[in-house]
């Protein structure tokens, strides 16, 4: 470490042409790009214009062709079916390239779109660096969304092929992935052309034989692929999250800037070299997944963990401890509620005493925010540095962390640190002015940002200038709400939109509305996010019913649990809502979601001005109360 994180960080800011050019000579490229950074089109940066590459070559070949072939790149650990497996990077790359060659096969070519729909199984990893190595563009649906929600994606990005499972298993329940993509290709308007199902033991899948082919099958005669070469700024993945409205909005990634970006994280944010265990407890259907379970270890040279279990129940609280002395993770990096439930069941931490962590480094919690009581559980019981740190879907990677591999600072507890390289964060007002330390306003980060973020979305360049560029010309708009220390410590504390944030899942509130009204009963609902020790928040509806019906009150909350559960999938959490005669409004129409949330939480609030009728806010609380919600708040300042 000879340079001061505070060398580095101004490096990156003043400098990034030169910072980041560095940073990708590291990797290969076929032909070295025009410029470092193209800014002809803001707010559309592009990174290493001109420049040709591929990053499945930089994953997998590049280590093999630079004598690292026996290496291990993958180990595959799967508590639910006693399955553990482990591939060096010859291996792996010789799987991902014969079933690349299987997808071209196939007519699948560059630019096409790729659904991948899988539980945590090896096949998940090998069908994205497939797509990644012809220049594919892959786009990995959660397994705990259920049909509808993997229709509209479908419809959106309109997959040549779809690869999915005939199984996942969620604790002990058997999940029929196949059945719900079966009808998620019913409701969708756009049909793929293949499906490619991956037979698992646990259940088999009935196949369309005029659609859908077996794992297995795709494979027969398939030649393996060689890496396409692509432009740095073409697509990787999409990747579908949360917004405001029930429309998903798919992040687009590029090849070029979110490899330099990546594997320059994980040296300078998670101080990792090549060669070591580097394991992400999450899911590639979420931004974690997709960059630290696939492609950041692997673009490293470290050898990376697919894990299929929970961190409690499969077996035990012990199984991340299990998996951390069994195969020498040094660094794990989960959301807080994985932690949260471990020490809910083992809160003394006992499982821990019987493994062996001496190679185990540092914990990095991201998600949510790491709330102190958390954290210092995970200081006290592992005695390992544990750093929060913060970002988003759309970034890709860290905007802000205590950056291990440059220059670790001191951990303050409910801060994810300072912002990251590459990374001008300020909080401003909504005049985009920047506000001085300790003052809460919206965070906002300088263009252009740095490789690596997204590059528009999916066929939205509009939508995505509106949501995220526009309201602070000159700044993206992270839509979350804090402060910054005296010290540059930053402290993300709520989200500014309606998104949120369920054991470290992303999800609208609009969506579950949209649910919602589905039911012919319903004739409109808000939803708002209450705070849920294990998970953090979980969704609360508020459902306003159409005249006439008569219909039994706890039959139509049952039914509307279920149309959330069937439309928008298990990981909704949706297990609790209240029938009221009206919804808190202004006067102008907008639902007073904000106020409604604070009193479902006990927070204080202040009495919006402009509501409509103040008495609906007494009418919510005592509703809240009949269903055992134990209400303090009050107003506590009426505004002029
Ligand atoms: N496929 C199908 N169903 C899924 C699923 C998947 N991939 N993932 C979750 N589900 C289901 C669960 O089985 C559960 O169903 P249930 O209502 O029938 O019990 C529901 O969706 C909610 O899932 P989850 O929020 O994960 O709750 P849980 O009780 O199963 O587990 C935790 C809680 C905290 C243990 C778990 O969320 C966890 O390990 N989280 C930390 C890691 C993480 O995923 N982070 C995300 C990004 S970093
Ligand atoms: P996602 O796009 O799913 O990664 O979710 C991003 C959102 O999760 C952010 O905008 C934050 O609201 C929240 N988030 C992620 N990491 C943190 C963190 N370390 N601290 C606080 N909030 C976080």
């Amino acid at each position: 470490m000879s340079q001061s994180f505070s060398t580095v960080y101004q490096h990156s800011i003043q400098n990034p042409v030169a910072f980041w050019g560095e940073a990708a000579e590291k990797l290969h490229w076929y032909k070295k790009w025009n410029t470092v950074l193209d800014t002809s089109n803001p707010p559309f940066y592009r990174w290493f214009a001109g420049g040709m590459t591929n990053t499945c070559y930089n994953a997998l070949d590049r280590h093999v062709d630079e004598g690292r072939g026996n290496d291990l790149a993958v180990i595959f650990d799967s508590p639910v079916t006693g399955t553990k497996q482990r591939y060096t990077f010859r291996e792996f790359r010789d799987i991902v390239a014969l079933f690349a060659g299987a997808l071209q096969s196939r007519g699948v070519r560059k630019g096409d779109r790729v659904i991948i729909y899988m539980p945590m199984i090896p096949e998940a990893v090998v069908a994205m660096l497939a797509c990644a190595r012809i220049g594919a563009i892959h786009s990995v649906v959660f397994g705990g969304f259920a049909s509808h929600e993997l229709a509209i994606r479908i419809d959106d990005c309109k997959p040549k092929v779809i690869i999915s499972a005939s199984c996942g298993i969620e604790h002990s329940k058997v999940i029929d992935y196949k059945r719900l993509l079966d009808f998620a290709i019913e409701l969708a308007h756009f049909k793929p052309e293949i499906c490619i199902i991956k037979q698992r033991d646990q259940l088999k899948a009935e196949l369309n034989e005029e659609r859908d082919l077996t794992w297995n099958q795709s494979l027969l005669g398939a030649e393996p692929a060689q890496c396409v070469p692509v432009e740095s700024s073409d697509p990787l993945y999409i990747l579908y999250t949360s917004g405001t409205t029930g429309q998903p909005k798919g992040i687009v990634r590029d090849h070029g800037g979110h490899m330099v970006a990546l594997q320059w994280s994980m040296k300078n944010v998670y101080n990792v070299e090549p060669g070591e265990v580097f394991w992400a407890a999450s899911d590639v259907g979420w931004v974690v997944g997709h960059s630290y379970i696939v492609y950041a270890p692997l673009l490293q040279g470290c050898t990376t963990l697919i894990f299929e279990g929970k961190p409690v129940g499969t077996p035990d609280p012990g199984t991340f401890w299990r998996i951390i002395s069994e195969h020498n993770v040094a660094v794990l990096f989960t959301a807080p509620t994985a932690f949260r439930a471990i020490k809910k069941e083992d809160p003394n931490g006992n499982y821990i005493k019987n493994y062996d962590l001496s190679r185990f480094r540092t914990l990095f919690l991201a998600g949510e925010r790491a709330d102190p009581d958390t954290v210092k559980w995970a200081e006290r019981n592992l005695n390992v540095p544990v750093i929060d740190h913060w970002w988003q879907t759309e970034t890709g990677w860290a905007i802000a962390a205590n950056c291990q591999g440059i220059e670790p600072g001191p951990v303050k507890y409910g801060s994810s640190s300072r912002a990251v390289p590459g990374y001008n964060v300020q909080v401003v007002n909504s005049d985009l002015e920047e506000l001085p330390a300790g003052q809460m306003g919206d965070i906002v980060i300088k263009q252009p940002l740095p490789p690596g973020t997204m590059l528009t979305l999916w066929k939205a360049d509009n939508r995505f200038v509106e949501t995220y560029m526009k309201q602070f010309p000159g700044y993206y708009q992270t839509s979350d709400a804090g402060y910054i220390d005296e010290d540059g410590y930053i402290y993300i504390m709520s989200r500014t939109d309606d998104v949120i944030n369920v054991a470290g899942h992303r999800l609208s509130t609009g969506a579950i509305e949209g649910a919602l009204c589905e039911h012919p009963d319903v004739a409109e609902s808000a939803v708002v996010g209450v705070h849920d020790d294990l998970k953090g928040q979980v969704p609360l509806g508020f459902l306003v019913l159409k005249n006439n019906v008569d219909t039994p009150h706890n039959q139509i909350i049952k039914h509307v649990i279920e149309y959330v559960r069937e439309n928008i999938g298990p990981v909704a959490s949706f297990k609790s809502a209240i029938i009221v005669d009206r919804l808190p409004k202004t006067r102008s129409g907008k639902i007073l979601r904000g106020t409604m949330r604070k009193i479902a939480n006990s927070e204080e609030y202040t009495m919006p001005a402009t509501i409509d009728d103040p008495v609906i806010l007494d009418e919510i609380r005592e509703g809240l109360q009949t269903i055992g919600y134990a209400i303090k708040s009050k107003s506590i300042t009426k505004d002029a």
